[in-house]
């Protein structure tokens, strides 16, 4: 399958190499990093996300990407897209997920990787609509979705004590190509 990458002005989204996850790791998997995704994950919870990523890739062609800022190559996490697999999820559609981090927080690099998924997902990958998911604690996920247009659909969230089990639901946001298009920010 075709290697993807795809520039913006100050990051490179792109397929994972190997060299990649030490880094990936290194930088991310930190307590306020993981705090809405579980924790500070373990050697097989890492192999296991990594073999996900890559799955991704090869059953849909595109995936969370890696995430290399242009001035100096560093990785700052992923970004980009996937279909949802999440049990009681909307299973299947296009969902954009980001993860960086914490010194590249507030930035806009998040917002900046985002809007090109976001554009990639509607163009070259096929989506009608786009979701997203967190926990309502997580209010920078959140506000990135809603920086992004993306609105809120209570009637798509789902229990899931996985990630909050003081409040176990995943709260969903979506867009669709007609409100993507219309945006003006
Ligand atoms: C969510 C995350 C990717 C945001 O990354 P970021 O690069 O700091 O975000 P940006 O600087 O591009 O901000 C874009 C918008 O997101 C929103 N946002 C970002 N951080 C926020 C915060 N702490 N609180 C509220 N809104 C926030 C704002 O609307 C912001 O727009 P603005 O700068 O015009 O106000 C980052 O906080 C992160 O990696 N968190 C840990 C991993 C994680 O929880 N991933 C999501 C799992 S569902």
């Amino acid at each position: 399958m075709a290697e993807f990458r795809h520039e913006t002005a100050r990051l490179i989204l792109r397929d994972w190499r190997q060299e990649d996850w030490p880094l990936f790791w290194e930088a991310t998997n930190t307590p306020a990093v993981m705090r809405w995704l579980g924790g500070v994950a373990d050697d097989a919870q890492r192999e296991a996300a990594q073999e996900r990523l890559l799955s991704y890739k090869r059953d849909h062609g595109h995936t969370f990407w890696a995430l290399e800022r242009k001035s100096d190559g560093a990785i700052l996490g992923f970004c980009g897209l996937k279909r949802c697999n999440q049990q009681g999820g909307p299973l299947g559609t296009m969902e954009v997920g980001w993860r960086l981090r914490e010194d590249a927080w507030g930035q806009g690099y998040a917002r900046e990787a985002a809007i090109a998924s976001l554009d990639l997902a509607f163009e070259r990958f096929g989506a009608d609509e786009i979701v997203a998911l967190t926990v309502a604690r997580n209010e920078a996920s959140w506000g990135l979705m809603r920086r992004l247009g993306m609105r809120r659909r209570e009637d798509l969230d789902f229990p899931n004590a996985d990630f909050d089990p003081e409040d176990p639901t995943i709260i969903v946001y979506s867009i669709d190509s007609e409100a993507w298009h219309a945006r003006n920010d």
